[in-house]
């Protein structure tokens, strides 16, 4: 679909992807709808895709896991601007852990934000872009742990496998309404992510795997890019990185190397993250 004139509701607008998606939209011509649970950094989203000339029909910090929150702000973009054309969930968070050292706080968070976030959105504006009959699309950020098994991911894997597969019912639910769905897998990416993502092991390894992840990230604006393309050309599942289109290829095909690879994955996490290969407490 054309994305010049559509209404788009952009959640995590404020930072990474959510932000670079939605200067990429503004380009384009979008009628921008956008939020985030950070104020100061989705005024700042707000200054910049008006700078660009583009349109901010609806700009209200919230938090994605409360339900009442994106309810109240559904019912306020319906009643002045009717559907929306363009769902994108976009917020999330992070969390890299071993099971044992997790407190209950986390698996909450991980869930609520990454999962309930979407599933609020969802339930919230796919009614009334269905009702209105215009089409439109919907877009969930899912991530390379939505398809791959990635250590030290357990809460987070558990959200984004979901969301790819909420998004495969959704397809196909949703193809008799003119409304396309695509979930993006990206790897590694350069965002406000690598300084928020909760790591649950000592400082210096906690620098370390920072390090690691900055140096394979790829920039937001390419994700972002890849994104437009997506709902442009209503492709389903996007992999941003080649390397993760491989693996995801051997899980496929060859599930004997994929389990030797996944192995020595666990095993170099591990060994990055712990001191001495033992676990250390959150
Ligand atoms: N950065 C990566 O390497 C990477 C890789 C794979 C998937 N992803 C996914 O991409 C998405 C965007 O992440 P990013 O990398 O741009 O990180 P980011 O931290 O730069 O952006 C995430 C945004 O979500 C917002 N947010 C967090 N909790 C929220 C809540 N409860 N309600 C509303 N907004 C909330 C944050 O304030 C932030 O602005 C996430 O869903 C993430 O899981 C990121």
């Amino acid at each position: 679909m054309e994305i010049a004139g559509k209404k788009t509701l952009i959640t995590g607008a404020a930072s990474g992807i959510g932000k670079a998606t939605a200067l990429a939209m503004a380009e384009r011509g979008a009628r921008l709808f956008i939020t985030d649970i950070n104020a100061h950094g989705l005024e700042e989203t707000r200054r910049e895709v008006e700078g660009k000339g583009a349109e901010v029909c609806f700009c209200a910090p919230l938090d994605v896991s409360d339900y009442d929150a994106v309810r109240k702000m559904a019912d306020e973009i319906h009643a002045g601007s009717g559907p929306l054309d363009i769902l994108a969930n976009i917020a999330g968070v992070a969390l890299f852990s071993q099971v044992e050292d997790m407190i209950h706080e986390q698996w909450e968070r991980i869930v609520n934000v990454n999962l309930w976030g979407p599933y609020h959105a969802i339930e919230c504006f796919v009614p009334e872009m269905v009702r209105a009959g215009n089409g439109g699309h919907v877009l969930l950020v899912s991530s390379t742990a939505g398809i791959i098994g990635l250590p030290w991911h357990v809460a987070y894997a558990g959200t984004k496998h979901a969301l790819v597969g909420s998004a495969e019912v959704l397809r196909y639910d949703l193809r008799k309404h003119g409304i396309g769905v695509s979930v993006i897998l990206p790897g590694a990416v350069n965002t406000g992510l690598v300084r928020t993502v909760v790591i649950n092991a000592d400082e210096d390894a906690c620098e370390k795997g920072r390090r690691l992840f900055s140096r394979h990230a790829m920039a937001p604006e390419r994700v972002a890019d890849l994104i437009i393309g997506a709902i442009e050309r209503n492709k389903f599942m996007v992999i941003t990185s080649m390397d993760i289109k491989l693996l995801y290829l051997l899980k496929r095909t060859c599930p004997p190397i994929y389990c030797q690879v996944l192995r020595f994955m666990t095993w170099f996490l591990d060994r990055t993250l712990t001191r001495d290969g033992m676990p250390s407490r959150a």
